[in-house]
C-alpha cells in the first residue's frame, strides 16, 4: 500500500514554530516514528512552501498511490488550485490540521480542500496523521 504525506507552507518548521499551537517535535521525527509504526506501508513525505510544487505533487501521486494524508497550511484557507488538484485527482485524500482551525481566527474555518476530500482530522495534533492512516488502511 503506498501512502504520500504532503505538508503545505510552514509546516517545515514544526517543532520550531509556534510550539504551543503546534506542539514542539518536528515532521521528521514524527514520521521516523510513523514508519516504524507501519513498516508494511510504502510512506512517502513531501513538504513545500510553493503553491504550485503542492500542486504538481498532488497530481503526481494522484493516479497511483492508494491514499494522501494532506495538511495544505494556510493554502487550506486560500488555494482554490489546490482543491481543484484534489478534485481532479482519483487517489482519495484526508485533510489533516494540527490544531483546531476552528477555534482560532475566522479566516482559518474557511476549507477550500475539505469539500473534496474523503474527510477532514482536525485539531488533534499530530496524531490525526496516524488517524488519517489507519482510516486509508481500513478502505483496502
Ligand atoms: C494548520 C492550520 C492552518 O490554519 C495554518 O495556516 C497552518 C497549519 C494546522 O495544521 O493546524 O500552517 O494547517
Amino acid at each position: 500500500m503506498k501512502i504520500a504525506i504532503i505538508n503545505g507552507p510552514n509546516l517545515n518548521l514544526l517543532g520550531k514554530r509556534e510550539p504551543g499551537i503546534y506542539g514542539s517535535q518536528s515532521f521528521d521525527e514524527y514520521f521516523e516514528i510513523l514508519k516504524q509504526q507501519y513498516p508494511q506501508v510504502d510512506l512517502h513525505y513531501y513538504q513545500s512552501n510553493v503553491e504550485g510544487e503542492l500542486v504538481n505533487e498532488i497530481q503526481r501521486v494522484g493516479f497511483d498511490y492508494d491514499g494522501i494524508i494532506m495538511n495544505p497550511a494556510a493554502y487550506t484557507h486560500t488555494s482554490v488550485a489546490i482543491g481543484d488538484a484534489i478534485a481532479a485527482i482519483k487517489t482519495p485524500v484526508v485533510e489533516v490540521h494540527i490544531s483546531n482551525v476552528h477555534a482560532r481566527e475566522e479566516f482559518r474555518k474557511l476549507s477550500h480542500v475539505s469539500a473534496k476530500a474523503a474527510g477532514s482530522i482536525i485539531g488533534l495534533g499530530l496524531k490525526g496523521y496516524e488517524l488519517a492512516l489507519q482510516y486509508l488502511l481500513s478502505r483496502k
